[in-house]
C-alpha cells in the first residue's frame, strides 16, 4: 500500500486556549510554540490576532521565531480580523490565513441573523479580500456537519472560486459519526466545482468522544490536514488530541497507509508543558499521556508484562519520552511483580524471604487503599532488618507566613552511614523551600522537571498525593508521596525520586548489582 503523509495542524494556542481557564501570556505561547516546532507539527495556529493586543503580539513573535513551521493567521470573515491576521503573520517564513463563517441554519438564524444570500456574499467577498494579501487561504464553514448539504456545497464552491486553497470541514459541536464525517468529505469533493483542486482539513470536537475516530475517517476520505490540540484541550470536551492521533497513526497507520512528521519522542515533554502552563491537569486514564496509560495493576497483566512487554502493551512508552511506569503494586499483584520492584532497589530475596515478604505485603494491601514503595521498604525493613533507601526523612518544618518568604528545614538520615544532617532553605512558596532543602542533601545534580499535586478524597481528613519527576545524570525518575499533610507528601515524593537516582547512579545503593529499567517509586503514608 502507498503511504501518504498527512499534515498536522496544531491549534493548541487558539482553539485549545478556548478551554475555560486556560489562557496564556504571550511569553508562555512562545515557549509552547517552540516546543511544537520541536515536536514536528506542520502548522501552528498561535492565536486570534484581532482578539487582543497580547494575542496579536504572540502571533507576531511566533511568526518571527519559527522557521520550519507554517503559521496560520486566524480570524472571522471580517475585514478587521483579516487585516490583523495579515499584519501579525507578515514576517512568517511560511503562512496561511484561516477564515471562518457559519454555514448551519441554526447559526445563521440565531447567531449571525443573516440570510443565506447575505452569508454567501460575506464568505465570497472576504475570501477575495484575504486573497489579495496571502495566497494560502483556508476557509471553514463553521458547524459544517449540521449544515444543509446543498448550502454547504454552494458556500464551498463560492470560496474556492475566490481563491480558497484549503477547505476545512469543522465538526464544531462534535456531532458527527465517523462514517458520516468521512462521507461528507467525499461528497463535498465530488459535488463542488473546483473541489478536486483544493486540499481538505479535518477539525473535530470531542463532545461524543469521537474526535480522533472522526479525524481518521476524514483522512481515509482524502483529508490531508488534521487540526489537533495537545492533550485534546479546547472548547467544551476539547478537540482531536494530537498525541492520540499521532500514536494511532504511528501504531496502526500501516493499515490505512498514512504517516505524520511527528517526532513521538517529544510527545510527553509537550504534553507536560501544555498541562503546566495552561493549568489543565490530565485525566489519569487519558490515552498516551495519562498517568495510568502504561500502568498495570492486575496480577496476571503484571506477570505477562514481566515476561514479555508485548503481552499487554501495544506501544513502548519510552518512544514517547514517557518515563516507564509499568507496575502499580496492590492487592492484585503477584510475587513476581513484588520481586521485580524490590530488585529496583537492589534487593534480591531468597525464596524464603520472598514468601515472608509477600505474606506481609498482602496483609497490608488488603487493609489499606494505597500501597506505596515506602510501605514496601518499611515491610522489608521489618522482615529483614536492612534499610533499602539511601536517605529517609527524620523531620521537617515549614514556616509559611502570608506575604513573606517561606522557610523550611529538613533533617535527613543517610541510611548507609546512619548519620543525620539538617538543611535549611527559603523559597517563594513552601514547596520550593522544602525542595531546596532536600536538594542540598544529595551528592548529585538533580533538576525538578515536573510536579503534580492531587487530592485523593474530599473529606476533612483528605489525603493529598504528590507526584514528582526529576532529572539526574541524564535519566528521569519519578516518585510519589501520599500524606494528610501535602508538604510532607511533596517531600516524600521528591526524596523517593532522588533515592532512585542515587541508587541507580551507584553512589550508594545497598546492592547495585541488579538495576532494573523501571525507575518509579513512591514515598508513603
Ligand atoms: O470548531 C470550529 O468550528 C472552529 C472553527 C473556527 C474552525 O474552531
Ligand atoms: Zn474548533
Amino acid at each position: 500500500m502507498d503511504t501518504r503523509k498527512i499534515r498536522i495542524f496544531d491549534t493548541t494556542l487558539r482553539d485549545g486556549e478556548q478551554s475555560p481557564g486556560a489562557s496564556l501570556f504571550p511569553e508562555e505561547k512562545i515557549i509552547i510554540a517552540r516546543q511544537l516546532e520541536r515536536l514536528g507539527v506542520d502548522t501552528v495556529e498561535p492565536g486570534f490576532p484581532a482578539a487582543s493586543p497580547g494575542d496579536f503580539h504572540a502571533v507576531q513573535q511566533i511568526s518571527r521565531l519559527l522557521q520550519n513551521t507554517e503559521i496560520c493567521g486566524f480570524g472571522r470573515a471580517v475585514k478587521d480580523d483579516i487585516d490583523a491576521a495579515v499584519r501579525a503573520t507578515a514576517d512568517a517564513a511560511k503562512r496561511r490565513l484561516h477564515l471562518f463563517l457559519s454555514s448551519s441554519q441554526i447559526h445563521m438564524d440565531f447567531q449571525l441573523r443573516k440570510s443565506r444570500e447575505q452569508v454567501l456574499e460575506i464568505a465570497r467577498s472576504m475570501v477575495a479580500y484575504a486573497k489579495q494579501h496571502v495566497d494560502r487561504i483556508e476557509f471553514s464553514p463553521m458547524d459544517a456537519t449540521r449544515s444543509g448539504e446543498d448550502f454547504l456545497y454552494e458556500m464551498v464552491e463560492a470560496v474556492i472560486a475566490e481563491g480558497a486553497t484549503i477547505i476545512n470541514i469543522p465538526d464544531t459541536v462534535g456531532y458527527a459519526l465517523p462514517e458520516e464525517y468521512g462521507n461528507l468529505f467525499r461528497r463535498v469533493r465530488a459535488n463542488v466545482r473546483g473541489g478536486d483542486r483544493v486540499e481538505y482539513s479535518a477539525h473535530c470536537h470531542n463532545d461524543l468522544g469521537l474526535a480522533v475516530a472522526n479525524s481518521l475517517a476524514a483522512v481515509q476520505a482524502g483529508a490531508s490536514h488534521v487540526e489537533v490540540t495537545v492533550n485534546g484541550i479546547g472548547e467544551r470536551a476539547g478537540n482531536c488530541s494530537l498525541e492520540e492521533l499521532a500514536m494511532a497513526v504511528e501504531t496502526r497507520g500501516g493499515a490505512i497507509g498514512i504517516t505524520t512528521g511527528i517526532r513521538s519522542e517529544e510527545i510527553y515533554e509537550t504534553s507536560r508543558l501544555v498541562s503546566r502552563l495552561m493549568n489543565l491537569s490530565i485525566a489519569h486514564n487519558k490515552p498516551i499521556v495519562g498517568r495510568n496509560a502504561f500502568q498495570h495493576e492486575a496480577g496476571i497483566h503484571q506477570d505477562g508484562l514481566l515476561k514479555n512487554r508485548n503481552t499487554y502493551e501495544i506501544m513502548d512508552p519510552e518512544r514517547m519520552g514517557i518515563p516507564r511506569d509499568m507496575i502499580v503494586l496492590g492487592k492484585h499483584s503477584g510475587r513476581h511483580a513484588l520481586k521485580h520492584r524490590m530488585e529496583q532497589y537492589g534487593i534480591r530475596m531468597s525464596e524464603d524471604e520472598l514468601n515472608r515478604f509477600a505474606e506481609r505485603f498482602k496483609e497490608e494491601a488488603d487493609a489499606r487503599k494505597f500501597v506505596s514503595d515506602a510501605d514496601l521498604l518499611r515491610i522489608w525493613g521489618d522482615t529483614s532488618d536492612t534499610q533499602a533507601e539511601p536517605y529517609s526523612i527524620v523531620d521537617f518544618q515549614v514556616i509559611s507566613n502570608h506575604r513573606k518568604i517561606k522557610v523550611a528545614s529538613v533533617t535527613l538520615k543517610d541510611n548507609r552511614t546512619g548519620e543525620e544532617a539538617s538543611f535549611a532553605a527559603a523559597g517563594s512558596g513552601p514547596v520550593e523551600a522544602v525542595v531546596a532543602c532536600i536538594k542540598q542533601a544529595v551528592p548529585m545534580d538533580v533538576e525538578l522537571k515536573d510536579m503534580e499535586i492531587h487530592s485523593l478524597s474530599s473529606s476533612e481528613s483528605a489525603q493529598g498525593e504528590a507526584q514528582v519527576t526529576v532529572e539526574a545524570g541524564g535519566s528521569l525518575y519519578r516518585g510519589s508521596g501520599i500524606d494528610r499533610d501535602i508538604l510532607s507528601a511533596v517531600a516524600q515524593a521528591f526524596l523517593s525520586a532522588i533515592n532512585q537516582a542515587v541508587s541507580h547512579s551507584g553512589t550508594g545503593a545497598p546492592d547495585s548489582g541488579n538495576q532494573a529499567e523501571d525507575r518509579t517509586a513512591a514515598g508513603g503514608c
